[in-house]
């Protein structure tokens, strides 16, 4: 696996209460579980992964910047910070590579108003709502095919 390109997958806010809260829309898998279908896909594929997960805006926008440029793609759960975050917005913009955002769950029909835009979107290449660890599988393949077309 030394020297397989790294994939990055980032966790925001509350994102490590999974299997916890709101079951009805985020279902009952834990973060590590999901981290591990991410992980194991991505080694069968052939690309390192490296998980992070953060409660503070400030340490997200440190990592997204430390991985800049040494992670040949991204998949990105902002949280609730997908709806307001200007500062992870301008983070994910000095992004080298592909940049996946996933929701688990349809934002964009959920009942609150503000959850219907994300401010993350328009530097991202692709969004996936909605269809829980599969979203997560469906950025992974997205992801990889993109790379494999840029090598
Ligand atoms: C979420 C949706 C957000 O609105 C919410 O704040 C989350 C999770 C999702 O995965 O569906 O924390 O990003």
């Amino acid at each position: 696996m030394q020297g397989a390109p790294l994939i990055a997958m980032l966790h925001g806010c509350n994102l490590n209460m999974l299997g916890k809260r709101s079951v009805e829309h985020y279902g009952d898998i834990t973060l590590d579980q999901l981290e591990k279908v991410v992980v194991d896909n991505a080694k069968k594929l052939g690309f390192q992964t490296i998980c992070f997960q953060t409660n503070h805006e400030g340490v997200m926008v440190e990592k997204i910047h430390e991985l800049r440029i040494r992670a040949a793609g991204m998949i990105i759960n902002p949280g609730a910070w997908t709806h307001y975050s200007y500062a992870i917005h301008d983070a994910l913009e000095m992004i080298a590579g592909p940049v996946v955002e996933v929701h688990l769950s349809a934002i964009e029909k959920r009942k609150e108003e503000w959850r219907h835009h994300s401010v993350i979107s328009d530097v991202c290449d692709l969004t996936i709502t909605g269809k829980g660890v599969d979203g997560y599988r469906e950025a992974l393949i997205w992801l990889v095919s993109k790379l494999r077309q840029n090598q």
